[in-house]
């Protein structure tokens, strides 16, 4: 079997019982063998500012180092007012600098967004596309994942007890896997 792609997975809450957090481990078990997932943590990135790009801070060089290598990027993010919560947005522009050596140019993505409410954070979803579209990330389009009622779908434990939405999840990694091979060179 030829190598399993590296696929940077990318959470966009910080809390600790995070919902989106439990989709992307799940997500991660409902991934065929040929990817190999794992969270890349943004939580302890300082925000951006280019002024700092004369001396980048420890935790933005090691970000753009985990980054950069990677095969593809997965995105499950939470919803905020309607839009990408900010530490997501911080992780994109952080990734995205300098001018000229992003380490998003590319590689193909995808994208989930989970919330308690029925609309299941599609602007959040539809925002971050937008910032995809400018860095260069082919995101896949179908199957789109606006998981609502994303509350009532784990156990105590943080596992996924719904059937109907683990079989979604696998069918959601298996397009981005021939995604990741339809939009990969070599
Ligand atoms: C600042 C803030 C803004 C929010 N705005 C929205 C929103 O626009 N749409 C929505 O569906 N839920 C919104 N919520 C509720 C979140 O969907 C809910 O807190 C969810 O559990 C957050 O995701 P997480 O469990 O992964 O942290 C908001 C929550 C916070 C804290």
């Amino acid at each position: 079997m030829a190598t399993a792609r590296d696929v940077a997975v990318f959470v966009g809450s910080l809390r600790k019982d995070s919902i989106n957090r439990k989709m992307a481990n799940a997500l991660i078990e409902c991934a065929p063998a040929a990817l190999k997932l794992g969270i890349v943590e943004i939580g302890q990135l300082p925000l951006y500012n280019q002024d700092e790009e004369k001396e980048p801070p420890a935790p933005w060089v090691a970000f753009r180092n985990r980054v950069r290598p990677a095969d593809a990027v997965l995105f499950a993010t939470p919803e905020y007012n309607r839009s990408v919560p900010a530490p997501l947005k911080n992780a994109l522009d952080v990734g995205s600098r300098p001018y000229g050596q992003s380490v998003w140019t590319g590689k193909p993505g995808a994208v989930l967004s989970a919330s308690p409410g029925a609309i299941g954070g599609f602007g959040a979803n539809h925002h971050l596309r937008q910032s995809l579209v400018f860095l260069n990330v082919p995101a896949m389009q179908q199957p789109e994942a606006y998981i609502g009622g994303a509350d009532k779908l784990f156990d105590a434990n943080g596992k996924l007890t719904n059937d109907s939405t683990r079989k979604f999840l696998q069918q959601f990694m298996q397009a981005f896997a021939d995604w990741i091979d339809a939009n990969t060179k070599s």
